[in-house]
């Protein structure tokens, strides 16, 4: 009897002691090791596909992120069939070949007006900038998300804003930002150098 009562305090300390370590998933990568490992991804592995259910679970996850006064401007445009695909491909410039195998690619935008603003009127010199702010902030969870669950992604400032608009009817009262490629990393992407960390922080 007393033998069982110390195997199960025992596998109780185990099971705690495991959830605490790693969120409760051997597999499940580190907050750090999702934050190193993320990269600009430019080859895609065009053997492995991403279903409509990851991709929700991933735009799930940027709900999580904060906006202003919780206006939430960020939407998002998923191209996942064939032809829009193969429509966005040519709206993205010289970034064309690095996203061809790209099972999903994401158009982001913002809706203008709401953060940043106060009954209609701007509160401060930023304006529809905290705009762009949020929604780089919801595309920041998106990357990192996507990371978490194994994809890979690349953000795509050079492309077409006004053929996007219309392939996808954005309304005009939204600022198209970036188109977000997911899809497996086809090779190890290599880490281009950052600035030391003097250079961009001042301590007072
Ligand atoms: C707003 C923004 C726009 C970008 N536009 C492009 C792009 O059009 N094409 C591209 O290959 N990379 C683009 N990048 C990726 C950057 O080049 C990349 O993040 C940077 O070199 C750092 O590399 P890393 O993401 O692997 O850490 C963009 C990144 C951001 C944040």
């Amino acid at each position: 009897m007393t033998n069982k009562i110390i195997l199960g305090a025992m596998v109780a300390l185990f099971m705690l002691t495991g959830c605490a370590g790693n969120n409760g998933s051997s597999s499940s990568p580190s907050f750090d090791e999702v934050l190193t490992s993320r990269r600009s991804v430019r080859s895609y592995d065009a053997s492995k596909k991403i279903s409509e259910a990851e991709v929700r679970e991933l735009i799930t996850a940027t709900q999580e992120a904060p906006s202003w006064a919780n206006q939430q401007p960020t939407k998002y445009y998923v191209a996942i069939s064939p032809e829009k695909l193969a429509a966005v491909q040519d709206l993205v410039g010289m970034n064309k070949e690095r996203i061809a195998n790209a099972p999903v690619l994401i158009v982001s935008t913002f809706e203008r007006g709401k953060s940043g603003f106060f009954q209609g009127n701007q509160t401060n010199e930023i304006g529809d900038g905290w705009g762009a702010y949020d929604n780089g902030l919801s595309n920041c969870y998106l990357i990192l998300k996507a990371r978490a669950m194994g994809f890979d992604t690349l953000i795509m400032g050079m492309r077409d804003a006004g053929q996007l608009r219309q392939l996808f009817s954005i309304p005009e009262n939204e600022t198209v930002m970036a188109v977000i490629a997911l899809g497996y990393r086809d090779g190890e992407p290599t880490r281009p150098n950052r600035r030391a960390l003097d250079d961009i922080v001042r301590f007072f």
